[in-house]
């Protein structure tokens, strides 16, 4: 499907591993956090922001098992990583708040339906609030379906739904790794990919509940298909981000969706 985008906006996912320390417990990066909401107010694009889990989420989900929902896990675990999420956007919500960008905070656990997708009222309530100068915020979450009763929603996802449902002209996934490596882990000398598209061959591990940079990729595809540009760059780098939100060259990997594309391999 051709469709081209019929604005501005851009949608900014911030890594967990970017703006909190992983391997710790709800432990805020706080110099990265605030780097990033600064890049992104002094670029004065309209953006929506999705950040992710970190050792906020992560850590909630994989001791409580919540992706596999229940009975594997339970309600409180459930609900403590709920908790902590939405502690953590509290945390984003303030720093937007001192750098001039007022939240408008859109948790999924309240605005998923229970096929995994975002409201059409949550996507109006967006648009309302980009509107009148909201900046709209949602994170990886828990979110409610019927099967398992709750399982857990990547970031990742809700950015590449926001981006494809609002039209956005780019989706920015800003992780802690300069791109796309068609080996793990990347020798010194290595450059990541500068592109990749649905045919790459590209190697991305990951012990994430939600699956790391080969899941990027597959959602990168799907708003690239739509016609969203779709860029993953490090944005533990200063100043990577700001280059992105301007429309400068940037070092990164661009995921292209290719009506033909080059066959010399297949997603892992
Ligand atoms: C994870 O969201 C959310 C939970 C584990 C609750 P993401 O998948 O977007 O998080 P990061 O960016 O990998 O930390």
């Amino acid at each position: 499907m051709e469709r081209t985008a019929s604005t501005d906006l851009c949608v900014v996912k911030l890594g967990g591993s970017v703006i909190t320390n992983k391997s710790a417990e709800n432990e805020v990066n706080q110099a990265n956090l605030k780097r990033v909401i600064e890049e992104i107010a002094s670029s004065n694009k309209r953006v929506i922001i999705v950040h992710g889990g970190g050792g906020f989420g992560h850590t909630m989900a994989k001791r409580y098992k919540v992706s596999e929902g229940y009975p594997s896990s339970t309600v409180y675990g459930a609900s403590a990583t709920m908790n902590a999420m939405s502690e953590l956007n509290r945390i984003v919500c303030e720093v937007m708040v001192e750098n001039g960008l007022p939240p408008l905070s859109l948790p999924p656990h309240s605005i998923m339906t229970l096929k995994r997708r975002i409201s059409p009222q949550a996507l109006r309530l967006a648009e309302f609030g980009l509107k009148h100068g909201f900046v709209p915020v949602s994170y990886g979450d828990v979110y409610f379906e019927p099967k398992r009763i709750f399982s857990i929603v990547s970031g990742d996802l809700i950015a590449a739904q926001f981006a494809v449902k609002l039209r956005a002209r780019s989706l920015v996934y800003a992780t802690a790794s300069p791109g796309v490596y068609t080996r793990f882990p990347p020798a010194d000398s290595d450059k990541p990919l500068k592109e990749v598209d649905q045919a790459t061959d590209f190697i991305a591990t990951s012990s994430d509940v939600t699956g790391g940079m080969a899941y990027k990729v597959q959602q990168g595809l799907n708003a690239a298909r739509n016609g969203c540009r779709c860029i993953i760059i490090d944005a533990t780098i200063p100043g990577r981000l700001a280059e992105v939100l301007r429309g400068e060259q940037f070092t990164g990997t661009e995921v292209v969706w290719r009506k033909s594309p080059n066959p010399h391999g297949k997603l892992k």
